[in-house]
């Protein structure tokens, strides 16, 4: 299937590993002309790697200035900061990290976003956001949960105010994706498997039983990136303010 996306520009923050990565390349195999963002320099065949603390408020104008106009805008950074990690519950999430969470999963995509839509208005463009599993279901960290669900939210806004401009906005909520938070000790599942007292491989084992992980596995990056980069075509030039499991079905709700 053709998908049209030769030579679109294409920002993926985010991007230097991950879904952003497996995204950033799925963009580039098909022609796409794409702007992969993070704070360490990554070298692809091409991908223009653009390195920006993005949680730096200054960044989203930094990087508006370097792409110019956007066709597609994936908002993928995100993830659980690390005093969220270690935190035991709600009563041991204090407001740095609270603070530190939106500024990660909410405030820095408001602020790229609000800096790339004059671009992606005058291009008739798309924003999907990556989101997670947590915005629907009470998971545990709440503060990562919160944020995620206020992406949702944004994501139905933006849809809604700017979808007669002729943008599409949509969401795509991963569940359990095997990247480096599911394979590096010190990240989420290996503080998950330290408090279980398991090893990390013996914890990976029991993920999909414990998250009731309907396909028995975790879902593959490079998977989230092809329906990413089938959202962002014009394959799906309908659709706009929806949200896209993919979760391996996680969630049981209709
Ligand atoms: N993996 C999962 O199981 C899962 C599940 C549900 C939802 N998600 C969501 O899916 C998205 C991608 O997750 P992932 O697991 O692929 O993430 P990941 O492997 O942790 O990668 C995160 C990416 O964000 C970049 N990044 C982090 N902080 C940054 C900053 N301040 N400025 C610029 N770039 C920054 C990192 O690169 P640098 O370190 O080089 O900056 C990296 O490229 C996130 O929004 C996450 O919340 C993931």
């Amino acid at each position: 299937m053709d998908l049209n996306l030769q030579g679109k520009n294409v920002v993926v923050t985010g991007a230097s590993k991950g879904i952003g990565l497996a995204t950033a390349r799925s963009f580039a195999t098909e022609g796409a002309n794409v702007h992969a963002v993070s704070r360490t320099v990554i070298t692809e065949d091409g991908i223009e790697s653009i390195p920006l603390d993005l949680t730096d408020h200054a960044a989203a104008r930094q990087l508006a200035d370097r792409v110019g106009e956007a066709d597609i805008l994936i908002n993928n950074l995100g993830g659980v900061v690390p005093g969220s990690l270690t935190a035991a519950g709600f009563l041991d999430l204090d407001d740095d990290t609270w603070q530190a969470t939106y500024e990660l999963n909410l405030f820095a995509t408001v602020r790229i976003t609000r800096a790339l839509l004059p671009g992606l208005l005058n291009r008739r463009g798309v924003v999907i956001n990556v989101s997670s599993i947590g915005a629907r279901a009470a998971f545990p960290p709440v503060d990562y949960g919160t944020a995620k669900a206020a992406l949702n939210n944004l994501t139905k806004a933006l849809a809604e105010e700017f979808g007669a401009g002729g943008l599409r906005a949509l969401t795509v909520t991963p569940g359990p994706t095997r990247t480096a938070n599911w394979s590096d000790p010190q990240g989420y599942a290996g503080r998950l498997a330290d408090q279980a007292g398991l090893t990390l491989e013996e914890f990976i084992t029991t993920v999909p039983g414990a998250m009731s992980i309907t396909t028995g596995r975790l879902t593959e990056p490079e998977e989230t990136a092809a329906l990413i980069t089938f959202l962002a075509s014009d394959r799906s030039g309908n659709l706009t303010g929806a949200d896209y499991l993919a979760d391996g079905g996680v969630i049981k709700t209709v």
